[in-house]
């Protein structure tokens, strides 16, 4: 059985991370502590940052990482979602109006540049920012001046630019539909933050968080998965990422009945890599078994950046088993050390 008994054992940033209200980062693979590791050293500095990742994988707990990480830490972090904006509400959401500047407008309004000033500003969706806005974005980023809608008057700030998307924004600026220029400016510093399928070694750890804390929710005390619940966790694709696990483990608290969260708790029967990988046929215990094993080296390998050293002294088998298994399963791993 895994115990909840390791949910406060993690890595973290846990300095700037256990704020009154803060999500923890939990973190135990060595490719999302080097992200970590990566995300303090960008904190410290004032370039733009851009990051990249699937739907769910924390980027925007990454950017307050990184805010709470800096200088700027005391100051505003303002969240701005880029794909809500459109027409003129656009406009003046980010640069705010002066009154009169059309109809409806009353009164004099502060953009979230201003409200931003001497603090961090969390462009997400930065790919679904409308076209009439990135050229004014910018000579924002560019200029640190704007004026606002109706106003002659340069306004100044001083503003840390976070960016983030889950798209291909590369192929956004070959459809012309995002600014090459605009992308230059803002991918001052890229960090990308891989998904959860290929980074199982967090699953448990995140399991155990979640269960922890949404076992406190619903008033009911779990000590931990069964091993097949587990198994079930690490093997699952996790297209949602972890905002999907999150729910998943919620879902198990509110409707679990026993000690522990046995297989049947998790809803989670039909995405499995495991599936997907042998289709509808062949489900005898040996493909199985190597499926899982494929699966597994596999996601420890790419954790190991394709080191078989390391990797195969994270398994505890042989380097040359590990070789052997890798040629026989057809295992993809990065690089050949
Ligand atoms: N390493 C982590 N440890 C703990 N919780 C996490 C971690 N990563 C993500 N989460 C939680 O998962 C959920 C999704 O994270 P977040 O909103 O940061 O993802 P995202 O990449 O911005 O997703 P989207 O692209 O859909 O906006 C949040 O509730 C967040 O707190
Ligand atoms: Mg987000």
């Amino acid at each position: 059985m895994f115990k909840n008994m390791d949910a406060n054992d993690f890595s973290t940033f846990d300095d700037i991370s256990n704020q009154a209200g803060r999500q923890k980062i939990i973190a135990k693979s060595a490719i999302m502590l080097e992200k970590l590791e990566i995300a303090q050293r960008i904190a410290k500095t004032d370039s733009s940052v851009l990051i990249l990742g699937e739907s769910g994988v924390g980027k925007e707990l990454i950017a307050e990482q990184i805010h709470l990480g800096s200088q700027r830490k005391d100051m505003p972090f303002i969240k701005v979602n880029c794909a809500t904006l459109a027409g003129d509400l656009a406009e003046s959401t980010l640069f705010g109006h002066v009154k009169g500047a059309f109809t409806g407008a009353n009164d004099e309004t502060k953009g979230r540049f201003e409200a931003a000033d001497k603090g961090t500003l969390f462009l997400d969706e930065i790919a679904d920012l409308p076209d009439s806005i990135q050229a004014k974005l910018l000579r924002v980023i560019q200029e640190k001046t704007f004026e606002k809608i109706g106003s002659d008057t340069s306004v100044r700030v001083d503003v840390r630019i976070i960016a983030s998307t889950n798209k291909d924004i590369e192929k956004l600026i070959e459809e012309g539909v995002f600014r090459k220029d605009l992308y230059y400016r803002l991918n001052v510093l890229p960090i990308y933050i891989p998904p959860l399928r290929h980074r199982s070694e967090d699953i448990n750890s995140l399991a155990a968080f979640f269960l922890k804390k949404h076992s406190q929710d619903v008033k009911k005390h779990f000590e931990g998965f069964s091993d097949e619940a587990m198994e079930a966790l690490v093997l699952y694709s996790w297209p949602g990422n972890i905002r999907e696990l999150e729910n998943c483990i919620e879902r198990a608290c509110v409707t679990g009945n026993s000690a522990i969260i046995n297989r049947q708790d998790l809803l989670i029967e039909n995405n499995s890599l495991l599936n997907a990988q042998i289709g509808e046929g062949g489900r005898d215990l040996k493909t199985m078994v190597n499926a899982f094993k494929a699966r597994y080296i596999g996601s420890v390998l790419r954790d190991k950046k394709g080191n078989k050293t390391e990797t195969a002294k994270a398994l505890d088998i042989q380097r040359t088993y590990l070789s052997k298994l890798i040629k026989e399963l057809n295992i993809e791993g990065e690089g050949d050390t």
